[in-house]
């Protein structure tokens, strides 16, 4: 008798945690913690909305496209990281720009990493500063460390390639390649002189991925290209202004070092959408629609080429589908052709799409805050009649 009791307690838990599970919420539903969201979502501290983090992988779709028929979700100031505290044991005074490790980011599906590596204390430190020297309170921690991070990853996940921009104030002879060596990264260097010089296409992604060179690195220095071999960013990117002058609708104006936006002889367009102070609660917003509307802006503004890199701050900040989403849109474009990747039929001609393409529409993104509420609460009353259904069998059955 008392073994039965608990056996029909047993199948209620299970009855009742699968439908929890069932239930669980969709973007634009409100939350309290990341485990109410359904998978791929998490709980934003925009609003305590589900919104999207990963982009849906465009290997997925397709593998054997050129390198420029890709676009990644890339992370600005990807090692600066909201609450952490400096290797010096200083606290730091410097601007943050993430909230989660490198690690996190690289798990949720970021691709693209910008850091700053400056010389300091005999090292080269990931550091936030200004004049091109590194202080105490402004100093994150070793670069090695992160460049191990990202070490672990392509070690265990084998078909999966990353791109390193490096900020560099980095004077010391050899020092990049030191730590890059140390670091263990150096056997997965994509080498500068294979890279395409005049805006033809990047070898196949699942080339790059056999022949195990799954890590591009540019830096910001022109010589290292020559004395190092590490590839100045600006021979093979063209990247829009970044900070506030790169948030005005309708423009996309190329930063100083970048050659013109539309420079065809480039095969790599960057598309920076952050301001110049960092700011978590503006990245709700300009995270969302804005962030699309860029999108579409620097696509008609690059010689109707859509962006490879999509840097942001806060890059789980959103009030709808954000970076995850504009990621989205351009792999679309880019691999099949559709609005968005989530259209694109496996091994399918170019432009045919699982949903009409309507090229001049944008798509929804930030979603209306106010209707979450009531499917929340359909949602919460629902699961009330499904337990009180359970109970009420559960009573019967005695
Ligand atoms: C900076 O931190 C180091 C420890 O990493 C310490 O030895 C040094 O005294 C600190 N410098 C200043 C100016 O506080
Ligand atoms: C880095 O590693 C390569 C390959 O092992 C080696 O040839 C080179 O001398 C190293 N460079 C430095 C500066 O340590
Ligand atoms: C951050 O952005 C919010 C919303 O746009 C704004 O109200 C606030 O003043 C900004 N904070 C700073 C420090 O600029
Ligand atoms: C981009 O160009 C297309 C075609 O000319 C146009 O319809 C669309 O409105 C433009 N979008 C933006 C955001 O400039
Ligand atoms: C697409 O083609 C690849 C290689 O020809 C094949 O392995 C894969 O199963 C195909 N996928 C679908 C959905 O047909
Ligand atoms: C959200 O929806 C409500 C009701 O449909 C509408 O009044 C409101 O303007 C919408 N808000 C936004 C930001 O779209």
């Amino acid at each position: 008798m008392e073994a039965q009791v608990s056996y029909r307690f047993l199948v209620a838990v299970v009855l009742l945690g699968l439908h929890l599970l069932s239930d669980a919420a969709q973007i634009g539903n409100e939350c309290s913690t990341d485990g109410d969201c359904g998978a791929g979502l998490h709980c934003d501290v925009c609003g305590s909305i589900c919104t999207r983090v990963k982009p849906t992988d465009p290997k997925s779709v397709d593998k054997a496209l050129p390198f420029n028929h890709y676009s990644w979700l890339t992370t600005h100031n990807s090692f600066a990281l909201s609450g952490a505290k400096s290797d010096t044991g200083s606290i730091l005074i410097t601007p943050t720009n993430q909230i989660d490790s490198v690690t996190s980011q690289l798990q949720n599906g970021v691709r693209g990493l910008m850091l700053d590596m400056y010389d300091f204390q005999n090292d080269i430190w990931l550091c936030h500063s200004v004049g091109g020297n590194c202080y105490n309170f402004t100093a994150f921690q070793p670069a090695i460390n992160v460049l191990k991070e990202i070490q672990t990853f392509l070690e265990t996940n084998p078909s999966e390639v990353i791109t390193i921009f490096i900020e560099d104030y980095v004077t010391s002879h050899q020092g990049l390649t030191k730590v890059f060596n140390a670091s263990g990264l150096s056997k997965y260097w994509f080498p500068a002189s294979a890279m395409p010089k005049n805006g033809g296409d990047w070898p196949l992604l699942s080339t790059m991925i056999s022949n195990n060179q799954r890590l591009l690195v540019f830096t910001s220095k022109k010589n290292k290209e020559a004395t190092e071999g590490i590839a100045y960013e600006w021979n093979y990117v063209v990247e829009n202004q970044y900070g506030d002058a790169g948030l005005k609708a309708g423009r996309c104006p190329n930063r100083a070092e970048s050659s013109p936006m539309d420079t065809r002889s480039k095969s790599l367009i960057l598309m920076n959408y952050f301001p110049d102070n960092p700011n978590s609660t503006a990245a709700c917003l300009e995270n969302s629609a804005p962030l699309v509307s860029m999108l579409y802006t620097c696509h008609n503004l690059s010689g109707n080429r859509w962006a490879n890199f999509i840097a942001v701050d806060f890059y789980k900040e959103s009030n709808g589908g954000g970076a995850a989403q504009a990621t989205d849109i351009a792999n679309g474009h880019l691999v099949c052709g559709c609005d968005n990747i989530a259209y694109c039929k496996a091994n399918s001609t170019f432009g045919t799409c699982k949903q009409p393409s309507v090229s001049t529409t944008l798509e929804p993104s930030a979603s209306n805050q106010s209707a979450p509420s009531s499917a929340s609460l359909t949602r919460k009353f629902s699961s009330y009649l499904f337990f009180t259904i359970v109970t009420f069998v559960l009573y019967l059955c005695r």
